[in-house]
């Protein structure tokens, strides 16, 4: 298959063809979801799943510099989309433009950014610089403090009307596309049909013009942390562990390695040896 481009986003949006895009962080997995997805995604969710954080807050550029780098070496055909992590993209213009022109320099062919119409200027400033940007509006984990939690967003009418207002001027700013999280199924289905580029769902209904879930989350690796929006597709930690703990007996009863894993000592070296 030919490499995933931003204007086949675009033309799949418009035929009605679902996005999928999923998370991946490092080069094995994004060798493992590559074959099978549009979009991959190195999200700031390294911080939760990778790195042992709470939160988003403490992932840093150059944490999503290492990662990028680590996931564009396994040379994806899926389009490979960059978190920009929080207070990257916060600051002033310069320090933004540099922070995601980094992440393409890197291999990245678009970045994601949070936030709605408080982040026109640093998208519009983005867009300019030719870097492709997706949005994210909705229960936006940076925003975790001032949501006061992880918590469904737009239930109110003044904060749907507002996610709809923010989803517009996010398109009118160039955004290519757009991640809605963790808001009501209909709102979802809504912004979707008052926007003409695709909408990526999480938690937001299955009316987006795309879904994408977090890998480990999807691969059930994270036993005892799924939110309502995940859906298991495997119970990853269950086979892994099983995997481990033969391993583990085999070890312990001398039963590994056995002759296929171990390395012969040539005829003559055992006869000089003897
Ligand atoms: O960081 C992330 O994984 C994300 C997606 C789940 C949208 O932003
Ligand atoms: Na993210």
């Amino acid at each position: 298959a030919p490499p995933v481009t931003i204007p086949m986003l675009q033309a799949w949006r418009a035929e009605g063809r679902r996005i999928v895009m999923v998370t991946a962080y490092d080069a094995a997995m994004a060798r493992l979801v590559d074959p099978l997805v549009d979009v991959i995604l190195v999200g700031d969710s390294v911080g939760n799943v990778c790195l042992g954080f709470d939160t988003t807050l403490p992932v840093s550029m150059a944490m999503m510099n290492h990662h990028v780098e680590a996931v564009a070496r396994s040379r994806p055909r899926a389009l490979l989309v960059a978190d920009m992590p929080f207070l990257s993209f916060h600051l002033d213009l310069p320090d933004t433009i540099r922070n995601a022109g980094g992440l393409l320099q890197r291999g990245a062919a678009a970045v994601k950014l949070e936030g709605g119409a408080a982040r026109v200027p640093a998208v519009r400033a983005l867009v300019e610089c030719e870097i492709p940007v997706m949005g994210h509006l909705g229960l936006t984990p940076q925003s975790v403090n001032a949501m006061g939690g992880f918590k469904v967003q737009g239930r109110a009418v003044e904060a749907a009307r507002r996610l709809l207002d923010d989803a517009k001027r996010l398109e009118d700013a160039g955004c290519f596309s757009l991640v809605l999280e963790g808001i009501p199924a209909e709102l979802g289905g809504r912004i979707t049909q008052a926007l003409g580029i695709p909408t990526i769902g999480i938690g937001a209904g299955p009316d987006c013009s795309g879904q994408v879930l977090v890998l480990h989350d999807l691969l059930g690796l994270l036993p005892g942390r799924k939110a309502k929006f995940v859906r298991t597709y495997v119970d990853g930690y269950g086979l892994l562990q099983a995997g481990l703990s033969a391993y583990a007996e085999d070890v312990r009863a001398g039963r590994f390695p056995g002759p296929a894993e171990s390395y012969a000592l040539p005829e003559a070296v055992r006869a000089a040896l003897d």
